[in-house]
């Protein structure tokens, strides 16, 4: 489908040579961020190279990310059509379905619009600002009650397995209004099938452009098949609960707010989109499934670098005693006094860039970037990682350093450094959660810091090679932590 029609005036993107049936495959490896960071030095912010059979358009280089997928959003708004992506949701979800227009553009703000009403929007009925503070305070404080335990039993432990169910159970309370024991089985099941899930999904599976791999068993595949499966079963169930339980005047939670929209746009007979309620069951299933995963490997990354980095742990503990003290626990309403804090969360998104490519995206009609023509259909990879070591952007870029985002006089951050990082994408396909997941990394960290202290198990050596996938993994290990005061005093 790629034509070879390059209109006057106009290049061909440049990129390496490629073999027959396999393209560039050999090239790209294992670890395809590092891989096409290199050779973007080669041949440029728009490269093409071919992935088996398919031309693959990849984009780096801060500004023309910018010029492509904002400046020319509409032209770069699509999703191609991947095998992998066709399995997730029953293909229907807002993330990875090939729609990008007109229906995807009412999901999306549907989404967004419950989102906000359960996450952000300002709550009457608590002592927190908003229901996903709440949330996370719970969350955040069971998951100190839970180390301690662990370590008074076992003196060491995994902090992965006890973030994933707290990160769930705030997403999950704001999609159903559900808390899941820190045991139940059935959660427990389906968050530690997200590695396989993120090894499918990941920008460059083989399987969705070598079409031979397609008819050929294929364990990831199978594994990612009965993945979703589950996962869809998991929220089918909660959905029909509501449904069931669901009343007008009393809007518990997201799932209904879908229901409630979804009827009401039946009612409306000029609305000529319809969302079936078979498309709700993918737009909760959206939510919960980028609500947990992504966030619960950004504060994992961040427990890797503050072992790491014993000094910088100790400067967040000491920004925590002079702005919050020991005698209350920290709110959202402290995010500005807590700089460094916030530049550490800024410096783990960008060093670690642990969601190295954006989902895919695709051209949806003819159209050029920076002199060279792309044809309508193209796939797109955006390298994120590239933007946030490139060494044009960055002073050492590969130094883990949190204050190179504080200003002068280190009272607050710097804008132009912070404007710099992008891990939520930009432009018209932009995450719809960052405005959560950064008060969730937030307050889940000042609350876990304020307490505790957290140090390597005796000298194990960490070893920080990542796994590649839609989100870069760091090898699981133990931690001590240690319990920074006896907290009699609670607000
Ligand atoms: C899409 C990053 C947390 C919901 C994305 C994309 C990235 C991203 C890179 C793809 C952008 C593109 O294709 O150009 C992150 C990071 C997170 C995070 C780094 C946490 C640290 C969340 C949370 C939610 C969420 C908490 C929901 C509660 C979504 C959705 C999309 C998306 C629904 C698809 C948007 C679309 O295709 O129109 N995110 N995300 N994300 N994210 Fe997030």
């Amino acid at each position: 489908y790629f034509r070879e029609r390059t209109p006057k005036g106009l290049k061909k993107p440049p990129g390496p040579w490629s073999f027959p049936v396999i393209g560039n495959i050999l090239e790209l490896g294992k670890k395809p961020h590092l891989s096409l960071t290199k050779m973007s030095q080669t041949y440029g912010d728009v490269m093409q190279i071919q992935i088996g059979t398919r031309p693959v358009l990849v984009l780096s280089g801060l500004n023309t990310l910018k010029q492509a997928l904002i400046k020319q959003g509409d032209d770069f708004i699509g999703r191609p059509h991947l095998q992998t992506f066709s399995f997730i949701g029953d293909g229907q979800t807002l993330s990875f379905s090939t729609d990008s227009g007109e229906v995807w553009k009412i999901r999306r703000r549907l989404v967004q619009n419950a989102l906000r009403t359960f996450s952000t929007s300002p709550c009457s009925m608590s002592t927190s600002s908003c229901l996903i503070e709440e949330h996370i305070c719970n969350e955040a404080e069971y998951v100190v009650a839970s180390f301690l335990k662990k370590m008074e039993e076992k003196g060491s432990l995994d902090p992965y397995r006890y973030l994933v169910v707290s990160v769930a159970n705030v997403v999950s309370a704001m999609c159903y209004g559900k808390r899941y024991n820190h045991d139940d089985q059935e959660l427990l099941n389906l968050v530690n099938l997200t590695d396989e899930f993120g090894k499918a999904a990941a920008a460059g599976n083989l399987a969705d452009f070598i079409p031979m791999l397609q008819y050929l068993p294929n364990q990831t595949m199978k594994v990612f098949v009965d993945l979703n499966r589950r996962f869809q079963c998991f929220v089918q169930k909660l959905v029909n609960e509501h449904y069931k339980s669901f009343d007008k005047n009393n809007i518990r939670d997201i799932t209904d707010s879908l229901i409630d929209q979804c009827q009401e746009k039946k009612m409306d007979e000029d609305v000529k989109i319809q969302i079936s309620n078979q498309k709700i069951v993918n737009l909760v299933n959206d939510i919960f499934g980028a609500g947990f995963d992504t966030i619960t490997t950004a504060l994992s990354w961040s427990l890797t670098y503050l072992v790491i980095h014993k000094d910088v742990q100790q400067k967040i503990h000491e920004e925590l005693d002079q702005v919050i003290g020991k005698e209350r626990r920290p709110r959202l309403s402290d995010r500005p006094l807590l700089p460094y804090m916030e530049a550490f969360i800024l410096e783990v998104l960008r060093h670690s860039s642990f969601i190295p490519f954006t989902i895919p995206h695709c051209t949806t009609r003819d159209t050029s970037l920076n002199g060279y023509f792309i044809p309508e259909g193209t796939c797109i990879f955006v390298n994120q990682w590239q933007v946030n070591h490139d060494e044009k952007l960055w002073r050492d870029p590969y130094t883990f350093d949190p204050e190179r985002f504080l200003n002068a006089d280190r009272t607050g951050l710097d804008k132009n450094e912070v404007d710099k990082v992008t891990v939520f994408g930009l432009g018209k396909r932009k995450c719809i959660g960052e405005t959560i997941a950064r008060l969730e990394l937030f307050l889940f960290l000042a609350i876990l810091l304020q307490q505790l202290e957290f140090s390597m198990k005796d000298d194990q050596k960490l070893d920080l090679s990542t796994e590649y996938g839609l989100t870069l993994k760091h090898k699981r290990y133990e931690l001590k932590i240690r319990q920074r005061f006896l907290n009699e005093n609670k607000e």
